[in-house]
């Protein structure tokens, strides 16, 4: 099927076209490049061998999307596009609001329109905010978020909701992303930050390759077992396999749907155990001190994934040694093309 990736020259969106072309599907990229970068799509052509479709372009402009649409002739959507900065969308969050909330009602306008109804929503467990009880399940009550950027994600799935209840001709599904991390294991393509890595992995990386002079860790003075928070690292492949199996879902659904799943490893590891890790898969020694705890971090949240696993029939098949590994692997490439 033709299927539209908005943000698919990002992080999880250029690792799920390639396992949209490895299943048999036609992905065709729109980005702005407002947070990733051109050489993406080099580094899928040398995967997959081929030039991906691709149009520049904003999410949230009607003329281009109606256009993307018809001149693509698309089957359905996997809506990445947003701005995913926690800390940006305090200070900034009307960008926050505008990009990620108007692109999405820009976008399902557009699907009305062109009469497509399939759409997979790119969602995040920053919904749950502290959850009291882990593992979180789609039931556990989504909580305020701190940060606008999570609530776009929970204004986003209401939006999702709402246009089916409404009964518009939709068939909608959100995934509640954890942690992703990771690289794909040719290293042509991966994490690619905008300037100081504000994520875990990528600081690791550049910290263990020099770009960095060590990491702090937020606090280790937390009430978990070793002090610092926990969270559920899930490699950005299984992820994006997670996009394709959702998508053909949808072909299975009533024709008027709307469902919510977690994607993520279903444990928890914590910040210590992910830089032990670290170390030991790629058998280095990472400069890392105790800092103050930063604001807004969740102390412990981890997936129930029991509903992708028996719904989608989906589940990991990587680990977090392997995403370690792979984006070590990546950050080395990175280096040597500088
Ligand atoms: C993880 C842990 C930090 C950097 C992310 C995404 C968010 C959402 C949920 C998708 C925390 C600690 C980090 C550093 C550190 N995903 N840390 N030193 O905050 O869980 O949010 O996942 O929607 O969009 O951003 O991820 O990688 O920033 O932090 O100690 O230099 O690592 O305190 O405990 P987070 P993160």
């Amino acid at each position: 099927m033709n299927i539209l990736v908005t943000g698919g020259a990002g992080f999880i969106g250029s690792h799920t076209v390639v396992e949209l072309v490895a299943a048999g599907h036609k992905p065709i990229i729109i980005d702005d490049f407002s947070n990733s970068d051109k050489s993406v799509l080099t580094g899928l052509r040398n995967i997959l061998g081929y030039d991906v479709d691709f149009v520049e372009g904003d999410c949230n402009d009607e003329s281009v999307l109606n256009k993307v649409f018809t001149d693509f002739s698309i089957d359905g959507v996997i809506h990445f596009a947003a701005a995913k900065a926690v800390g940006e969308s305090v200070k900034l969050p009307l960008k926050y609001y505008e990009m990620n909330v108007g692109s999405l009602i820009t976008l399902i306008k557009v699907m009305e329109a062109q009469k497509v109804s399939k759409l997979v929503f790119s969602s995040s467990c920053t919904v749950y905010g502290e959850p009291d009880i882990v593992p979180v399940t789609e039931e556990t009550p989504r909580k305020p978020a701190n940060s606008p950027y999570g609530n776009t994600k929970t204004i986003g799935e209401d939006i999702l909701r709402d246009s089916v209840i409404s009964g518009g001709n939709f068939q909608f599904v959100a995934l509640r992303y954890f942690n992703p991390v990771g690289a794909h294991e040719s290293a042509e393509i991966g994490e690619l930050p905008n300037g100081v890595p504000s994520n875990l992995v990528p600081y690791i990386t550049q910290a263990a390759i020099g770009l960095r002079d060590s990491l702090t860790i937020f606090g280790d003075d937390y009430d978990t077992a070793d002090g610092t928070n926990i969270r559920d690292f899930i490699h950005v492949v299984d992820l994006a396999k997670a996009h394709v199996t959702a998508f053909e879902y949808l072909n299975k659904a009533p024709e008027n749907f709307y469902d919510v799943f977690n994607v993520g490893s279903g444990q928890g590891n914590s910040v210590l155990e992910l830089v032990k890790t670290f170390e030991k898969v790629n058998d280095l020694k990472l400069n890392y001190s105790i800092g103050n705890r930063r604001d807004g971090d969740t102390v412990k949240i981890y997936g129930d994934v029991t509903k992708a696993n028996k719904i989608l029939n989906w589940k990991t098949e990587k680990t977090l040694e392997d995403a370690l590994k792979d984006a070590w692997r990546w950050e080395c490439k990175l280096a040597k093309q500088k």
